[in-house]
């Protein structure tokens, strides 16, 4: 059977770590969920890793849903997350509502949306209506060009007050799971402590419930330089299964991210 939410939450209160990864085809979906992950992300970051493209501005939702389809085939067990590409969150909530569910009929079980506090109405709207939410804080990759780069976010005090503000604005607007990318460590830790709902960090803290990597960056395959939070998990071992088992026993353990692959202030 599939993992649902309610076990997302009974592992977040037991403090058992989640492991959770990328995925976007249905090959992978089964050598992951064999492999022992908790969470596939259909990330949009497919844009880059799997379409080739310099940011993941052009996927659009149909790209998405097809994505989402192929994981769903190729998975029993493992707990489908899909991500709102640019353009399919960011006008009303009623518009937003109508691409969730497209994602929600190719088998998603939560959506994730990127923004902060300005986004809470539309997450208030999808998650009383049947769809639960997964919150984007921290670097925002659809913002890439308002925030001039792929650039750590949080780092001076009122960004850091912000980001906290945004969190806690989205827990209390419904977001059933908080993601955090590329902040201090110090700064993680506080949102950590600041709301109640599962924290998935990726260029975050140890400290979030659990851990997510764009799958192709912990194999060693992107085509960009890898950020400080990645791991090549690839290099330690001699296959794809082996490198996969090794994240989700480090994540599971609390040993990843490593104060090497943390942000300081
Ligand atoms: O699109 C994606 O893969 C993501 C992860 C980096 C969290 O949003």
């Amino acid at each position: 059977m599939r993992k649902s939410i309610t076990d997302l939450y009974t592992m977040h209160a037991r403090g058992e770590k989640i492991a959770m990864l990328t995925c976007y085809d249905s090959s992978f979906a089964r050598v992951l969920e064999n492999a022992g992950v908790d969470v596939l992300l259909v990330g949009d970051s497919l844009g880059m890793v799997v379409q080739g493209h310099d940011s993941p501005l052009p996927v659009s939702i149909a790209d998405v849903a097809y994505h989402t389809a192929c994981v769903v085939r190729g998975s029993r067990t493992v707990f489908i997350m899909a991500d709102m590409p640019f353009g399919s969150s960011q006008i009303t909530p009623q518009e937003t509502f109508r691409n969730a569910a497209e994602l929600m009929r190719a088998g998603a079980q939560m959506v994730k949306i990127e923004g902060g506090k300005e986004m809470v109405s539309t997450v208030e709207f999808l998650a009383s209506r049947g769809i639960p939410v997964c919150a984007h804080v921290g670097l925002t990759p659809q913002s890439v060009h308002q925030v001039g780069g792929f650039k750590v976010q949080g780092r001076d005090n009122a960004a850091a007050e912000r980001i906290i503000e945004d969190a806690k604005a989205l827990e209390t607007g419904g977001a059933s799971i908080l993601l955090m990318e590329a902040i201090p460590r110090t700064l993680a830790d506080r949102v950590c402590d600041a709301v109640t709902i599962p924290t998935i960090g990726i260029g975050a803290s140890p400290r979030c419930s659990g851990q997510v990597l764009v799958i192709y960056d912990m194999l060693g395959l992107g085509a960009y330089i890898p950020p400080r939070f990645v791991r090549p998990f690839i290099k330690e071992t001699g296959s794809i299964e082996e490198a996969v088992k090794l994240y989700v026993a480090e994540v599971k353990a609390g040993q990843f991210p490593g104060p090497e692959h943390c942000y300081h202030s």
